[in-house]
């Protein structure tokens, strides 16, 4: 395991900031990352540089948007339908250059997508420590998720230090046999990222106002939001998912809204199954803001997302898990989400349950919090700070 010790600075002079790059390169990591950036960007002990792979493209630039983020770095990699191994091989190469030029005192990496591995790899080939934010996820089983389970231990056994968002996650680093001094449970930054987007709406409502036609389109209905795109359930869990939507949508009191990942493998079979229906809207992936704003009209969400089975109980909406196993227990132990995998039967079932009884619903509409406060980001500077020495 890598640690970095401080060095000595001559009496009397001012410690040179920490150059940090931190890597990144689909929605979900700039999502949880924002935060992060910000938090570097305003402590002078530090000189965050950004370098995103864009591994995802016009997800990515929608989260740059409205973060105001200009990355120093853009490898522009994303191709359509792209497979792993190219994928994997072109990120190495891309990520180690900038590391070269860059040539940062740390790296990090948030969660498990194939950039975050590539990152931490190119870093440790270069001896460079490397920071892994919402560390520790473990489903146990290393095809669900697929390829993100084994991505994240990669990253595990190479990390320096560790912010694990929970004490779930932090026990399983620990069971991994890492030093506990370089764990640290910190809160996961998607609260951070979602405390500050709900009061970006707060004071411009005109945010997240592009969903206003759909609203008035489905008033009186009980909206069901979904998202869809864990490639563990391409091929027959979509079909299976896109028939159950079809059969939760012949209820007329229902409205079903559907924002369908730029994924070829999601869209290809959504688009075929559900365009037209009456009362289920499928549309382009949404921004942050509108995201969040469908959250909050949301009766239920069904989704197979990582990041929305955390956002979604902070927020107080029972979540149901299009996944046979989560890395996320900690929604699942609260009875704020379930795993109903992917058979359209039980997900119709269980989507009719949370409409039809009001005990079941209200059992699992309780805003609860197992994911942090908001003031992750924070946190992980100041560990950072002491790490270097800075504190
Ligand atoms: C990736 C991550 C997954 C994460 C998900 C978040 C890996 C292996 N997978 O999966 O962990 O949960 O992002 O959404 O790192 N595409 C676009 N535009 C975009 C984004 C994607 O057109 O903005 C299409 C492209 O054809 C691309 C394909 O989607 O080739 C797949 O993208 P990729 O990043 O390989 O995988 P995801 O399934 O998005
Ligand atoms: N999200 C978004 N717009 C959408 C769908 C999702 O901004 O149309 C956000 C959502 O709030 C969450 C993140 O994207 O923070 C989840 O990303 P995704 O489901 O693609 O990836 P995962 O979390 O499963 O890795």
């Amino acid at each position: 395991m890598s640690t970095n010790t401080p060095s000595v600075a001559p009496l009397g002079s001012t410690p040179r900031p920490t150059r940090i790059l931190v890597i990144f390169g689909t929605r979900p990591e700039a999502i949880k990352l924002f935060p992060v950036v910000a938090a570097l960007k305003a402590d002078p002990r530090f000189e965050a540089r950004v370098c995103v792979s864009a591994q995802h493209r016009g997800m990515l630039d929608q989260v740059l948007e409205i973060a105001g983020i200009t990355p120093d770095h853009d490898l522009d990699l994303m191709r359509p339908d792209q497979s792993l191994d190219s994928l994997t091989a072109a990120l190495i190469t891309g990520l180690g250059k900038v590391m070269d030029i860059e040539k940062p005192d740390r790296v990090m990496v948030q969660g498990d997508t194939a950039t975050a591995m590539a990152g931490a790899l190119a870093a440790y080939y270069r001896k460079i420590p490397v920071d892994h934010v919402e560390a520790g996820l473990r489903s146990g089983n290393i095809y669900h998720p697929w390829p993100e389970e084994v991505n994240r231990k990669m990253i595990g056994a190479i990390a320096s230090l560790h912010f694990a968002p929970t004490t779930t996650s932090q026990a399983a680093l620990l069971r991994e046999n890492v030093d506990p001094a370089r764990v640290h449970v910190t809160g996961n930054t998607v609260i951070d990222a979602l405390h500050w987007v709900g009061d970006r709406i707060k004071a411009n409502p005109a945010l997240a106002s592009g969903l206003a036609d759909l609203e008035a389109r489905f008033a009186g209905k009980r909206i069901i939001g979904v998202t869809s795109h864990r490639r563990e359930n391409f091929g027959d869990g979509m079909e299976n998912i896109a028939q159950a939507i079809r059969t939760i949508a012949q209820r007329p009191d229902v409205a079903i809204i559907f924002p369908v990942h730029l994924n070829p493998n999601v869209r290809a079979v959504m688009n075929e199954r559900l365009a037209g229906l009456d009362n289920v809207a499928l549309i382009e992936p949404l921004d942050y803001p509108h995201f969040a704003h469908l959250l909050s009209l949301a009766e239920i969400m069904l989704t197979d997302s990582g990041g929305v089975q955390e956002e979604a109980p902070a927020l107080g909406k029972p979540v149901l898990v299009m996944r046979e196993t989560t890395e996320r227990p900690e929604g699942v132990e609260a009875g704020t989400a379930k795993l109903v995998g992917t058979d359209s039967a039980r997900i119709v079932s269980e989507i009719f349950s949370l409409l039809d009884d009001k005990a079941a619903y209200e059992a699992m509409a309780r805003a609860h919090n197992p994911f942090g406060d908001g003031h992750s980001s924070r946190r992980i500077v100041e560990i950072l700070c002491e790490e270097m020495g800075q504190a």
